[in-house]
């Protein structure tokens, strides 16, 4: 079969008009099953070593609430993007992201995730592939096979104007949001595939490093180190940042504008780098002083503190009403007070670290920040975690409070509500009460010792808390996390 691809006619920096990988003859692509390389088994190609035969991968790994969402097939290991990023263009956002990766089967075709944006080239190895976007599907078809075990680049060349995924409100983004002085991205649960392509799974975190140019004056924040700032000549700077932690796709960051860069280190010594935007310096400058204390604080009641850079991210974006605990280094719309501050720290452990294996579980990310932050204002004294729980089971039946059992949320828009938050940290506050004080700190600094960098389950949590205990929380949970209703009980 003879299949004319792509025939995007694209332009280059330069102006140059290329035409894409428009025909690729003889490649057998399209339809499940074997693919094998024609390259190797038409009667006129040099003499090749035996053909691999792949089959493809999967365009999605089946998360229960985003089945396709991520891909399977190979091991992201490593994204090194390096993208210009223009407010004011045409065309905000364009460049080059290479991934590096290993095929965990025998690969004749792969997909990654990316919205909207438009994919004009992508090398396999250095040899141009075949590609077909559809959706948020971009599936790949190198020349040859990839065998298993082998480690391949993909560099993929692309461009547009980004933004946020469909569900999203303006309140509540998922994806790309454009700023008035240049964009950030709140990328949970699905946005990361608003500005790069990427394996996007839960299930497949890789180290990253990030160079963003942009018209100078403004600045590109994302995660991990700063590794600074050079002319890009022509009015452009280019920033760098570099991650060795691993990350999962939502946790990581972008943000342009103007921003002023803060640096500190933290008691223990990890570096501080606050972005934050002129326009609520005033108003994040007590706050961001404390991150060495909030850090501290996680220490002690989580243990040791599992990312090798501290900071903030404060935008000005006033109608967003999100805080996200990019990895590292948080992302604000707006200055954050201690509270929201000391939830986005709790995530580096409870969800950076510790990592979901569904989106259905997200109370393990979300009601355990819940609680830390509810311990939080404990020690400063603003409200005890009794007070806490108290207020919120007054609330009558019929709030949304509980709306659905925090361990069964039943639809997307669910993952972030009242009940996962709130009802998921009443659940902790009644574990608590039934273990005792000194149990439950062992409970958490278990979690996070024997969780690190894997994927949990609520099952296994609540397993640890009878273990710990020693005694039959299972019920608990039953009550706080499994059953629909307001419980009878407070
Ligand atoms: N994990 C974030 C937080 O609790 C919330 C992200 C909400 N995302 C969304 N698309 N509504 O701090
Ligand atoms: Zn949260």
């Amino acid at each position: 079969m003879l299949i004319q691809r792509s025939r995007h006619k694209y332009r280059t920096k330069h102006g140059r008009a290329l035409k894409a990988a428009a025909v690729v003859a003889g490649l057998a692509v399209g339809g499940a099953g074997v693919g094998v390389a024609m390259a190797s088994t038409s009667t006129d190609s040099p003499a090749a070593a035996v053909p691999v035969k792949g089959t493809p991968g999967a365009d999605g790994v089946k998360d229960s609430f985003f089945p396709k969402a991520g891909n399977g097939g190979y091991d992201a290991l490593h994204y090194a993007l390096d993208l210009a990023v223009e407010p004011k263009g045409k065309t905000v956002l364009s460049g080059t992201s290479t991934m590096t990766a290993k095929a965990t089967q025998d690969l004749s075709r792969f997909n990654l995730d990316l919205s909207r944006l438009t994919v004009k080239k992508v090398m396999v190895d250095g040899t141009e592939a075949t590609f077909r976007h559809k959706g948020t599907e971009l599936e790949i078809t190198p020349v040859n096979c990839i065998a298993k075990g082998e480690r391949f680049k993909v560099a993929i060349t692309y461009g547009g104007r980004p933004g946020v995924l469909p569900d999203s409100t303006e309140e509540s983004p998922d994806g790309w949001v454009t700023t008035d002085d240049g964009a950030m991205v709140m990328g949970e649960p699905l946005g990361a595939m608003t500005w790069y392509p990427v394996n996007n799974t839960l299930h497949d975190p890789a180290t990253y490093e990030v160079a963003v140019t942009v018209p100078s004056g403004l600045t590109a924040v994302s995660n991990g180190r700063y590794l600074g700032k050079k002319s890009a000549g022509a009015g452009k700077d280019t920033f760098r940042w570099n991650n060795d932690n691993q990350i999962v796709p939502y946790q990581t960051a972008l943000a342009v504008g103007k921003f002023t860069l803060q640096t500190g280190k933290t008691e223990s010594g990890v570096p501080i780098v606050n972005a934050v935007d002129p326009r609520q310096r005033t108003a994040s400058r007590d706050i961001l002083r404390r991150i060495p204390e909030v850090v501290e604080w996680g220490e002690k009641l989580f243990g040791a503190y599992p990312v090798d850079t501290a900071g903030a991210i404060v935008d000005h974006a006033p109608k967003v009403g999100l805080a996200l605990e990019t990895i590292g280094r948080p992302t604000y719309a707006k200055a954050p007070v201690s509270t929201v501050m000391a939830h986005e720290y709790a995530h580096q452990w409870f969800g950076d670290s510790v990592w979901l294996s569904d989106w259905s579980q997200i109370w393990l990310n979300e009601g355990l920040a819940t609680y830390a932050m509810w311990m939080w204002d404990e020690e400063e004294g603003r409200a005890t975690t009794q007070q806490w729980f108290d207020g919120l089971y007054r609330l009558p039946a019929d709030n949304e409070l509980w709306a659905f059992p925090p361990a069964k949320p039943g639809k997307p828009k669910d993952l972030f509500a009242p009940p996962v938050y709130y009802r998921g940290a009443m659940a902790l506050h009644k574990v608590r009460q039934a273990v005792g004080d000194k149990a439950f700190l062992k409970i958490l600094k278990t979690w996070t010792a024997e969780h690190k960098h894997r994927h949990a389950t609520i099952e296994e949590f609540i397993a640890l808390t009878e273990k710990i205990s020693g005694k039959e929380t299972r019920k608990i949970f039953n009550v706080w996390l499994h059953s629909k209703g307001k419980p009878a009980h407070p």
